[in-house]
């Protein structure tokens, strides 16, 4: 089929969903997809620090048809202190685009792919370390709509699950830093539909009236979790499971939407009612998040459903016991420069590789080398201070300028002095060492 024209995405922001494609031809379309880091509510009286496609989490919603050529652009916000990249699985090719997309702030990547196969896909964001720029709310949905079209809808919404991990416990008020450690043992704080507790409820619930068809495209970014999908009083009529659009299940209670995959679900509003989405996995739901509303309005059909007909007994289950937070893993202080080297290396692959490179070697223009760094060359304590403080402005690295942003490093003492112990003796650096008392002492 051949490419006509050109075209510019309609992108939207969850829980709304662009309109369905009329055309009848293979276009070229454009996407001009902006990452922002910004500071926002994840449940009341909390913040956090999301890391969004286009200002929102999930990203915004993507829609193309089957044959399309689509040319997407990230641009990476110059306010933005990470590089990001994209990884959609509707493409076919290295990364699902992230090889060709890493993308650092105040700059701009271009590739193009072929939408071959029709589907409702995730894309997320594949910077090292990955579980981190997804787990801060880097995700959202490309629907590649079939040639033939999706059956008609009166209303399309969408609806994406994903799992967060704060420092504080669930409920702690304050801006909350990302938790790597709880992430690593998948124990979320929140786990929420829409990027926050609370998106879809009240007056932001989603609505539809009696008569008409509602198609949910459902998305879960995790990192972790498998949603076990489900709205409390509907029947879905179709479901296209994990996003495969050939043939849809009919007639589904529940369905299993796993961490990078999808679903789409279809149900005709019978009855008024408020209707509950959640993960059936359901203290996710009454917890910690995962909760959201569809309200249906119209007039009632009592052979549907008759309401309440008598006035019977019912024994709730009690409140829920909240267990106190187990104490955290501790992990294993390094004894001598050899281990200190071996667990600076995972460290540095954590926190450092995506910017200097798992070589070391930094990026032109952007991220200075930490191989062979004359910038090491200044005493320990200078060195700690950089890394613990950040370091911004002009500066020059074996004689090449940079004028970037590094963030502090808000990491343990052990982790400060392992990381730059293997920096020192990687590459081609001078050797040393250095310890979590020389972290204690100099840091900025
Ligand atoms: C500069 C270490 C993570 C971006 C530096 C320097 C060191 C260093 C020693 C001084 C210059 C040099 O020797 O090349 C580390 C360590 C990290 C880390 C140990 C992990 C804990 C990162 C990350 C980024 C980054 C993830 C990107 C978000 C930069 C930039 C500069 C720099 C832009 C230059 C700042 C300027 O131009 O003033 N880093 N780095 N670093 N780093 Fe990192
Ligand atoms: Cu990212």
């Amino acid at each position: 089929e051949p490419v006509v024209g050109e075209e510019q995405a309609v992108l939207t922001d969850a829980p709304n969903a662009p309109p369905a494609i009329t055309r009848k031809t293979a276009t070229k379309v454009v996407v001009h997809l902006e990452v922002k880091e910004v500071e926002g509510r994840l449940a009341d009286g909390v913040r956090y620090t999301f890391w969004t496609f286009g200002g929102h989490v999930p990203g915004k919603f993507i829609r193309v048809r089957e044959g399309d050529l689509v040319e997407m652009h990230l641009d990476n916000h110059p306010d933005n202190k990470m590089p990001h990249n994209i990884d959609l699985h509707a493409v076919n090719g290295q990364g699902g685009g992230a090889a060709a997309s890493l993308t650092a702030p105040g700059h701009s990547s271009v590739f193009s792919f072929k939408a071959t196969n029709p589907g409702l896909f995730v894309y997320h964001c594949a910077t090292a370390p990955v579980a981190m720029h997804v787990a801060n709310g880097m995700y959202g949905l490309i629907l590649v709509e079939p040639k033939e079209g999706l059956p008609h809808a009166d209303r399309e919404y969408y609806v994406m699950q994903g799992d967060f991990y704060t420092k504080g416990a669930n409920g702690e008020q304050g801006l909350q830093p990302f938790s790597m450690e709880k992430a690593i043992q998948e124990k979320p704080d929140y786990v929420v539909f829409n990027g926050s507790v609370g998106a879809m409820t009240g007056d932001k619930a989603i609505t539809g009236n009696v008569g008409e068809t509602v198609r949910l495209f459902i998305g879960d970014g995790g990192p972790n979790l498998t949603s076990s999908f489900h709205v409390i009083g509907q029947i879905f009529d179709s479901v296209y499971a994990e996003g495969n659009m050939s043939t849809p299940t009919k007639n589904v209670q529940t369905t299993m939407v796993p961490a990078g995959g999808s679903a789409i679900a279809d149900f005709k509003l019978t009855v008024p009612g408020t209707f509950i989405l959640v993960d059936h996995s359901l203290t996710r739901a009454f917890n910690k998040g995962a909760l959201g509303m569809f309200k249906s309005v119209g007039p009632e059909d009592k052979l549907v459903y008759s309401g309440k007909t008598e006035d019977q007994v019912y024994l709730p289950e009690g409140a829920g016991v909240r267990v106190a937070d187990a104490p955290a893993a501790v992990a294993p202080v390094a004894q001598n420069k050899a281990e200190r080297i071996k667990a600076g290396e995972a460290v540095f692959a954590n926190n450092c590789s995506a910017c200097h490179q798992p070589n070391g070697a930094g990026v032109p223009d952007a991220f200075p080398p930490l191989a062979k760094s004359d910038y090491l060359k200044n005493d320990k304590a200078k060195i700690v201070q950089t890394v613990t403080g950040g370091l911004s402005g002009k500066l020059k690295v074996n004689g090449k300028a940079f004028d970037g942003v590094m963030p502090a490093w808000d990491l343990p003492d052990e982790d400060i002095a392992n990381v730059l112990t293997y920096v020192y003796n990687s590459w081609g650096n001078g050797g040393g060492e250095v310890t979590p008392a020389d972290v204690k002492a100099h840091r900025a």
